[in-house]
């Protein structure tokens, strides 16, 4: 077993390599930010932004799903395939993360237990019986022996969440980023799912340094195209203890994720705009929060539109078959629930993943 780093580390981390990646990746990330602050509101992007997020890091983990199935998933409590309800129940998981991280300003061991609890659905915690290993898929070689003891396993995570929470070092934050997620997946503290809920860490830590207000930067469509990249780079660093590839690599990836979800921030805001116009210039019926109540999240139904918007049944089944006609929504049935999918908003997010 190799011995694991404590943080803050010594090294000389900040290489001007790595200063000039930085400057770009927090500039991206600023106009992110700033970009999203414009919103009416919020909440509209998250919801789409984050199932795109589930279903693209749960399919790292070889959980391949669609989105109709998803969407079914998301209605239907039986009868929905597994790994859809998995992409869904991953949403649920970062969005308690979120939540919890708002409140609290703070991330705690318990905190990370919990998401990954929520990911894997057993409450098995931190590794208490040694054998915990990262192989070769294909060889099946051992890669790397994280610390098996569950005392060191909490003395490093420990450590982990002590940096995350306070100053440790004078490091940017985005650079603190990767170093925490190469720690996180080193002490790999759990049986599974380490993956899933660093990458889960690696957004709430933004979130709480304050990075981005809301949850919307993912770097798992990166990690997958770079894969075989990401993988070696863990090992290049442990034999190296050298950090700057690891650390460039991750910051390109906040980049070009950064540059990426600006655009699908515009399309969704012009898909709105349109919307917008179509509900103004054809029906009656046009509010702002009938508007963010359709881009809310893919599909709606008719007890949210009556909950957001404070009418009454009647009503708000008026309203959806309005929009159904006009061809702002399409309703299907699903189980014994009709539901309306904003097809716009579920195109969009559909061709994000590609
Ligand atoms: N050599 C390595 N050293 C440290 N961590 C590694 C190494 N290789 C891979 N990892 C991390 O281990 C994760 C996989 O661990 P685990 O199977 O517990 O997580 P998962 O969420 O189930 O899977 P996945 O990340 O593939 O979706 C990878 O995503 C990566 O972050
Ligand atoms: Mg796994």
């Amino acid at each position: 077993m190799e011995k694991l780093e404590n943080l803050p580390l010594k090294n000389d981390i900040e290489t001007s390599n790595i200063l000039k990646q930085l400057s770009k990746s927090s500039r991206a990330l600023a106009e992110l930010k700033g970009i999203a602050q414009t919103l009416p509101n919020q909440n509209v992007l998250i919801n789409a932004i984050m199932i795109n997020e589930a279903k693209t890091s749960s399919s790292i983990e070889n959980i391949v799903t669609t989105y109709d199935e998803i969407y079914k998933a998301m209605v239907l409590k039986d009868n929905v395939s597994s790994a859809a309800k998995e992409v869904v129940d991953y949403r649920t998981a970062m969005w308690k993360g979120f939540n919890l991280v708002k409140r609290d300003n703070i991330i705690t061991i318990s905190t990370i237990v919990e998401i990954q609890e929520n990911i894997e659905h057993n409450t098995a915690g931190i590794r208490s019986v040694p054998g915990t290993v990262i192989k070769n898929n294909q060889t099946n070689e051992i890669i790397y022996t994280p610390p098996q003891d569950k005392d060191e396993i909490l003395f490093y995570l420990n450590n982990l969440v002590t940096y995350i929470n306070e100053d440790c070092d004078t490091l940017d934050p985005l650079i603190k980023l990767a170093i925490i997620h190469y720690q996180f997946e080193s002490i790999h503290p759990f049986y599974d799912g380490n993956g899933r809920t660093g990458r889960i860490l690696n957004i709430l830590y933004l979130v709480m340094a304050k990075l981005l207000d809301a949850p919307i930067l993912y770097l798992s469509k990166y990690i997958i195209k770079n894969k075989m990249e990401y993988y070696e780079l863990f090992q290049e660093t442990r034999k190296t203890n050298n950090y700057e590839n690891w650390i460039i690599y991750i910051l390109k990836g906040i980049e070009t994720t950064a540059l990426e979800t600006i655009n699908i921030i515009n399309k969704i805001n012009d898909e709105m705009l349109k919307t917008k116009k179509e509900l103004q210039d054809k029906t009656k019926i046009y509010s702002k929060e009938l508007l963010e109540s359709l881009y809310f999240d893919f599909y709606t139904k008719t007890n949210y539109i009556e909950d957001r918007l404070g009418i009454s049944n009647r009503t708000a089944l008026r309203y959806l078959n309005i929009l159904e006609k006009n061809g702002i929504l399409k309703s299907e049935k699903i189980g014994r629930e009709r539901i309306y999918i904003n097809e716009k908003l579920f195109n969009l997010i559909k061709q994000f993943e590609n």
